[in-house]
């Protein structure tokens, strides 16, 4: 006989763990299906080797930099072996941290693929079935490819085995220059590898705010990173040593390797079995309501199987919004709009809410203020001040600023900087509001209470 759960989670993801993990907490018995490592790509393919490397390639520019600061070292040279031993040492502490919570909170890890069928039951390959009063489907994304770039490994490579290469190339083409294709860009070029970035769009990082991708984009320059925007890819021909790369107008370019980043797909394949109603919309992502309900009753999805913002911690709310509809709880639905955005890349970027441009498409009347890092006593002292954090505001008819409606944020730190702009935001604060909290004093963070004093229209230092 089949066994009996509360909820049954496909997927062990960040979307899949974090619903298992709230749900045992509120005392509900769950079972999670998981066919590789609880974990999910975030842990083993995704945020935090990506974020390993790139914490890699912040002390390889800081030894390198040490000069400046009158410490005396050697050039310095990478041993990428080494740094491949580290990144897996703290992946394989959070897979065995994340295996003793499970197990703490008493969640059954069922090892294998499954399925939805009829009746809210999940089958697993080896032959087994699982029965649930509600099913939980978490199956994640895969790296999306294009024709005439099918990954092999050798000369293709999606995020999957960049992050398990035990050698860099010595030149590189990055396809796409989003989120994943900045972040390795700049990784790489940091340990010396020449990089290429290929984007189709006329700007790379789309979605972000032109002045903070501006920054970027002036950054990779000065390090010598190529970045062609506006191009077509054709095809490679791989040749005696490394591959040839035809795009735009007849340009041919001859690397090691071929890093593609394009976006990521929902693996909603072989998810449902026959008789369940859940609906897949023409891309294969999971048809959900504001509370993740599919239109299966009883039956939710969550995180990149789902067409939402493909970030963990959207993974992490949207479990948990499911989890409290199953309790039976008035859940808060995920305010899509203003999610925290992070990006690794050197220099980072942050940011909540809209771009200017989008907050003017929407027909909103803004104040805008900015502030450069270059005036921070912190970012002159850590050697870091390009960046700058730029506040948008609603215009209010007296010609005061209203709401603040996005805050967005390049340079040192900014990822852990965000969390203020990302709260001024959700709670809709003004500038005045905002500005009346004092920042300490020397810290980055002042430029964000710089920035939002401008609004008031009294600002201290600008
Ligand atoms: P993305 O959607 O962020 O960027 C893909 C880029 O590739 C876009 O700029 C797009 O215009 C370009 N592109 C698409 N087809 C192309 C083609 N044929 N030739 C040239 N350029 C092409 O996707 P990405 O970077 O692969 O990331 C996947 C997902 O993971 C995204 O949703 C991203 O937000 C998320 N992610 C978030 C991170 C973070 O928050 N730090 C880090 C890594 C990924």
């Amino acid at each position: 006989m089949a066994e009996q759960f509360d909820v049954v989670v496909i997927g062990g993801g960040p979307g899949g763990y974090a619903a298992a993990l709230y749900g045992a907490g509120a005392g509900l018995n769950i079972a999670i299906v998981e066919k590789d490592k609880v974990g999910g790509t975030c842990l083993h393919r995704g945020c935090i080797p990506a974020k390993e490397f790139l914490e890699t390639a912040t002390v390889f520019r800081t030894v390198s930099g040490a000069k400046e600061f009158g410490v005396q070292a050697e050039p310095p040279s990478i041993d990428f072996a080494v740094s491949q031993a580290r990144k897996q040492k703290v992946v394989d502490q959070l897979w065995k941290g994340l295996q003793g919570l499970l197990k703490q909170r008493k969640i059954t890890v069922v090892k294998g693929t499954g399925s939805l069928a009829a009746n809210k039951t999940v089958k697993v390959d080896d032959g087994s079935e699982l029965k649930a009063k509600h099913v939980i489907l978490a199956s994640g994304s895969v790296p999306r490819t294009i024709p005439g770039f099918d990954a092999d490994g050798e000369y293709v490579l999606t995020s999957d085995e960049v992050l398990s290469l035990d050698k860099l190339p010595a030149t590189a083409v990055v396809i796409g220059g989003g989120a994943i294709g900045c972040e390795f860009a700049s990784m790489m070029s940091d340990l010396g590898v020449q990089v290429t970035i290929l984007e189709a769009l006329p700007k790379m990082l789309p979605g972000c705010d032109k002045d903070v991708v501006d920054v970027v984009a002036k950054s990779f320059k000065k390090r010598g990173i190529d970045v062609r925007t506006g191009v077509e890819v054709r095809g490679h021909t791989p040749g005696d040593s490394g591959t040839t790369v035809s795009f735009g107008d007849g340009e041919q370019i001859t690397v090691d390797c071929v890093v593609v980043s394009v976006g990521r797909r929902p693996l909603s394949d072989g998810l449902l079995a026959e008789g369940t109603e859940v609906e897949l919309d023409g891309r294969g992502f999971v048809t959900v309501d504001e509370r993740m309900r599919t239109t299966a009753d009883g039956v939710y999805a969550v995180g990149d199987l789902v067409a939402t913002p493909q970030l963990a911690h959207v993974g992490f709310a949207e479990a948990m919004v499911a989890v409290r509809d199953i309790l039976g709880e008035d859940a808060t639905p995920v305010d899509y709009g203003a999610v925290p955005w992070c990006i690794y890349c050197y220099p980072e970027v942050a940011f909540a809410g809209l771009s200017e441009a989008a907050a003017k498409e929407a027909g909103m009347d803004v104040m805008v203020a900015k502030h450069r890092f270059v005036g921070n006593g912190r970012a002159l002292i850590i050697g870091e001040p390009e960046g700058l954090v730029k506040v948008i505001a609603e215009k209010l008819p007296d010609g005061k600023a209203g709401r603040i409606v996005g805050v967005h944020m390049v340079g040192p730190w900014v990822t852990e900087q965000l969390g203020q702009g990302y709260l001024a935001v959700n709670w809709e604060a003004t500038p005045e509001e905002v500005g009346h909290f004092i920042q300490p004093h020397p810290t980055l963070s002042e430029t964000f209470g710089e920035t939002v004093l401008a609004l008031t229209g009294r600002g201290l230092h600008g």
